[in-house]
């Protein structure tokens, strides 16, 4: 297989101002796309802004040659994301992929998260999924083409302590996922999920330093530029990834039993009786879409 490039192509990526954003924007560009790097350049936990972020960013990109231009807009609102694609459409005319990259962190426990941090977690990773998703999709569709890519977290997917907010969105991104799936796919508009791990301000201070060196956000960047390019086929998947690591991982739903045929009341005691062959996860998959599940309701047949 020849070298995946992007020449021509115009690649979205919010929260490109760090991290692993900003990754994704040098592998990229080096592949000659031409980049729009959002970001809004606040603190951490979503505090302030600054637009030197995702300047520096453009100024790094410059010996690439292939153009590439700064949006400080927050794509946590509608407006925002509008102007965000409207950026790539006003200097590139086009919007090929878009990396949903952007997030914040509030990291406390249930009983000590307030609603403005719960809705600031929320806006930036799951509404602001949204924000972006929605013009970009409407670009994309005109073109019939469009590769998008989320970022869920093995917080949401798998838990984790603390994290309400965070996981809530987390798995959120992974339904609008699907949405993107089963409306996209007749418009060649694939969209999978990545849940990576990697060193950035985000993870400096949860593990040690000698792991966060194996990290590198430039592990994770291969996985979302062969998911981003023309030779990808996939979609609706979601993929871990991190030093060197690459699983796909799923939701799956196992056949479990049928009882009573649906033809009389079932009583919990059958519940508990029947436990083991309700929990049991043997011969589990992944289902195309809810509709898919009805096949294991084998009374309704
Ligand atoms: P980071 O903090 O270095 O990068 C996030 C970027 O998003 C920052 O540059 C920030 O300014 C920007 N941003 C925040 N709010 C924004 C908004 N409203 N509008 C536009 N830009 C905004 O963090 P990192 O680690 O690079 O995270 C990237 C993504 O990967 C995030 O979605 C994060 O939740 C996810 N992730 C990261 C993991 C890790 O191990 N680093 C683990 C799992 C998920």
């Amino acid at each position: 297989m020849g070298k995946i490039r992007f020449d021509d192509q115009v690649v979205v990526i919010t929260g490109a101002g760090s991290g692993i954003g900003r990754a994704y924007a040098h592998a990229f560009a080096s592949r000659g796309a031409r980049v729009v790097v959002n970001d809004l350049g606040g603190n951490r936990d979503g505090t302030g802004e600054a637009r030197g972020a995702a300047d520096t960013v453009v100024a790094e990109l410059a010996q690439y040659g292939g153009g590439a231009v700064a949006n400080y807009d927050s794509v946590a609102t509608v407006s925002g994301g509008e102007r965000i694609i409207a950026t790539a459409e006003d200097h590139f005319g086009r919007v090929d992929v878009l990396v949903n990259n952007a997030g914040v962190l509030r990291d406390k426990s249930l009983l000590k998260m307030t609603e403005e941090d719960w809705e600031l977690v929320v806006n930036v990773h799951l509404k602001g999924a949204f924000c972006v998703t929605r013009p970009a999709f409407a670009l994309m569709k005109k073109n019939g083409y469009g590769r998008i890519i989320n970022t869920t977290s093995g917080s949401g997917l798998y838990g984790n302590f603390g994290q309400a907010a965070y996981m809530a969105a987390k798995m959120g991104v992974v339904g609008l996922m699907h949405s993107v799936v089963a409306e996209g796919s007749k418009h060649n508009i694939l969209c999978n999920a990545i849940s990576p791990v990697a060193a950035s301000r985000m993870t400096d201070d949860v593990m040690p330093a000698e792991i966060l060196e194996k990290l590198k956000a430039e592990f994770i960047t291969p996985l979302v530029l062969f998911l981003a390019s023309q030779v990808n086929r996939e979609t609706g998947m979601i993929f871990n990834c991190a030093a060197g690591w690459f699983s796909r991982t799923a939701i799956c739903c196992a056949p479990g039993l049928c009882i009573g045929d649906a033809k009389r009341e079932i009583t919990p005691e059958e519940i508990h009786d029947n436990w083991m062959a309700i929990t049991s996860l043997d011969d589990a998959v992944p289902l195309d879409s809810v509709v898919d599940s009805f096949r294991f309701m084998t009374s309704l047949f």
